[in-house]
């Protein structure tokens, strides 16, 4: 029997969750309305949902997010407006790149090969410059054409980590990057419905808003680099001493910038190198710097850039290239796909052969076609996109087409969404997919299994659904027989599959692929007591499913409908009764929680990078299994948030709901006072 307090809090549980999901909808519907200007319900109906939320809000102010959209004029969402335009009072200048360290070698050989040099993070954001006058922040302003640029000021008052006030009262210009954290940057796009397609784009769409008001409720950072003294710089004679001062008059400097002669400047990049990607915020490479002011005034700059300073580029992120055929793929959802198949250039390190054209609609705001001189870029571990346009090709703009093209079932946008789909659920290439889905290394990982011989076995007819796999022993001897195929190749193939059996259901359920149920969703569901597959389908076949699922704190009404539609589907239903039989492991496998447990009744979140902790899933993962829960986002249940370097948003947020903050160097404590080993 739950004790009174305890239905108070699954009731204080229910109460957040909904209203959370209600600041989603009304932002989803204020996006559709003032930036796609389409709104998808009537204004009477909108007005209901954020009349509900305010009252909730009324009535539970502990409950209330400080981002609320209520406290929003929905009209702020518009973007851009015309600024006035600002003069800037100094050359403000923009850098040669380098890509390699040959080239960066060559330029210090030739400019000054004994002097020391400045490595700095170049931070991937929109470059600002901020005019201080006595110590008072007067003008920030765009870099704009290097000359005359807008004047933002409003907007980035409204950056929490700006001084409006310097320690000295000093005349003084500074430069700086606004930039957003990839965890702020996640969170933020995801209200807007994935609209933007990094962290820069939101951050220059952010800093040229047409309403500070809105600004202030995106989580913008900045980190200045270099200082202008219109009075003269007195003792400051170098670039390290200028980034000491300006830290000492209160602006953020970024982390782990180093101070280096030539001979040790290989070394240095490697390192950043190796730690660029463990970093909270963009960077899009390191910037090389001439130490000595006064040297730097003898070399001077062209009128694009400084000859004293050069950017260092990790990876080329452009290239060029045409385009050849555009292909609609068909996945495993049924969603297509267009894939541009392009003259194969060298990017990033790799032959690039195909990039994503998302959808039509994106087609359609290139304006691309096959032929097209197009611009491909390439960040990090996504898929290579086609970004712009060069020259258009003389076939006019792609069309996909309205069927099929493997199964003839007319496309259509399912759910209002941008793409199209193949709702045939027996389409063969969906079938492919799945079946490719399945045994990748982030689902099953089958040994042996890869796009090759599972392309080979499909087309024979021997697998078409994922309990197919777990029948192909049938086909050993002539699989064997085959070209490619040895005795070797075949025991490894079944040997991979076999093994595969055992792996639990935090493995299982999300290879099998379903909507919305993924590896984040499936572990939800097993903490909350759903262990194994039967107690899943008993609950999605329940009458109270719905309630109960909701009640899951990290499944929201979108997850809970899908998981009944889908667990009360016959073909669903049909599946797991097969792999049952063929002796799948539909357990999830008791992860080792320790008799230990000082964490018990707290819940944990996790913001920032750590130096102990990499990934920072480690930290979270001793947490639990020392008795505490983990939680993605803050709310009012949090108890904790350990915050590293970078930490954004969400350290205000728990600041602002009174959270117990816990720094890398403090948890560490805890573990050593508890005996925890790391
Ligand atoms: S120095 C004259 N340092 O990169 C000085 N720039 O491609 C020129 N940036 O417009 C800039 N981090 O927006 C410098 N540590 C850093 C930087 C940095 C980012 C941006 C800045 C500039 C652009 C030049």
């Amino acid at each position: 029997m739950p004790t009174p307090s305890k239905k108070k809090t699954n009731n204080t549980d229910k109460i957040d969750s909904e209203m959370r999901s209600l600041e989603k909808e009304i932002r989803d519907h204020q996006y559709f309305y003032y930036l796609e200007n389409s709104p998808r319900i009537t204004d009477k109906e909108f007005d209901k949902i954020f009349q509900k939320l305010k009252k909730l809000e009324e009535k539970y102010p502990d409950l209330a997010s400080p981002n609320s959209p209520t406290k929003l004029v929905g009209s702020d969402l518009s973007e851009t407006s015309d600024f006035a335009k600002f003069k800037h009072k100094i050359p403000v200048l923009s850098l040669e790149n380098t890509y390699n360290t040959k080239e960066l070698v060559d330029w210090i050989q030739k400019t000054a090969p004994e002097d020391i040099y400045s490595i700095e993070w170049k931070i991937d954001g929109a470059s600002i410059v901020l005019y201080y006058e006595d110590g008072i922040l007067k003008n920030a302003v765009t870099r704009g054409s290097g000359g005359t640029g807008d004047d933002v000021t409003e907007n980035i008052k409204t950056i929490q980590s700006i001084p409006h006030r310097l320690e000295e009262k000093v005349n003084l210009y500074v430069r700086g990057e606004v930039f957003m954290n990839f965890s702020d940057f996640e969170e933020f796009n995801e209200d807007f419905g994935g609209k933007y397609a990094n962290p820069r784009n939101l951050t220059a769409g952010s800093i040229k808003h047409k309403y500070a008001s809105e600004v202030a409720k995106r989580p913008l950072c900045i980190f200045t680099y270099d200082a202008f003294f219109p009075d003269g710089r007195g003792k400051i004679i170098t670039n390290k001493l200028s980034l000491e001062y300006i830290k000492k008059l209160g602006l953020p400097v970024a982390p782990d910038t180093s101070f280096t002669t030539l001979d040790k400047i290989e070394k240095t990049i490697e390192k950043l190198r190796k730690k660029k990607d463990s970093m909270p915020f963009p960077i899009d490479g390191l910037v090389i710097k001439m130490d000595d002011l006064k040297k730097r005034d003898a070399l001077g700059e062209t009128a694009h850039s400084p000859r004293w300073a050069r950017a260092f580029k990790f990876d080329a992120l452009f290239q060029e290239s045409t385009i050849e055929e555009i292909i609609p793929q068909i996945g495993r959802t049924g969603k297509v796909t267009p894939r541009a198949r392009i003259k194969p250039v060298q990017l990033a390190g790799t032959t690039v052969t195909y990039a994503t054209l998302h959808n039509q609609d994106y087609i359609n705001q290139l304006g691309v076609g096959i032929g097209a001189r197009v611009s491909i870029s390439k960040r990090g571990e996504i898929i290579p996109a086609v970004e712009e346009v060069l020259e258009p090709g003389l076939h006019g703009v792609f069309q996909l087409p309205t069927k099929c093209p493997f199964c003839s079932t007319k496309l259509e946008k399912v759910d209002e969404s941008v793409d199209l789909f193949c709702t045939n659920k027996k389409c063969p290439e969906r079938e492919r997919h799945s079946l490719l889905f399945f045994c990748q290394k982030k689902q099953m990982d089958i040994d042996g299994l890869g796009e090759k011989q599972i392309n080979l076995f499909y087309s024979k007819g021997w697998v078409k659904n994922i309990a197919d796999l777990y029948e192909l022993k049938k086909y050993e001897d002539e699989m064997e027989t085959m070209e490619g195929f040895g005795k070797k190749s075949v025991a490894i193939i079944l040997k991979g599959i076999e093994e595969s059996k055992k792996k639990d259901l935090r493995l299982l359920l999300p290879a099998l692929g379903l909507n919305e149920v993924g590896h984040k969703v499936t572990e939800v569901l097993i903490e909350a007591g759903y262990e194994n597959i039967d107690a899943i389908l008993e609950l999605a076949n329940s009458k109270n499913a719905e309630e109960e699922l909701n009640a899951i704190h990290g499944i929201g009404p979108r997850t809970t409908v899908a998981i009944i539609e889908q667990f009360q589907d016959k073909e669903v239903l049909g599946l797991i009764k097969r792999l049952k039989k063929l002796g799948l492991n539909f357990q999830a496998n008791a992860s080792e929680k320790s008799d230990h447990t000082p964490f018990d009744g707290q819940s944990w979140c996790v913001t920032g990078s750590f130096e102990k902790f990499q990934p920072r899933d480690r930290a979270m993962d001793i947490i639990t299994r020392h008795g505490g829960r983990k939680v993605s986002s803050i709310s009012s249940k949090t108890t904790h948030l350990l915050y590293g370097e970078g930490a954004g948003s969400k350290l205000e947020k728990a600041k602002d709901l009174g959270i117990e903050l816990v720094t890398e160097e403090e948890f560490l404590k805890i573990l050593q006072r508890e005996s925890i080993p790391l």
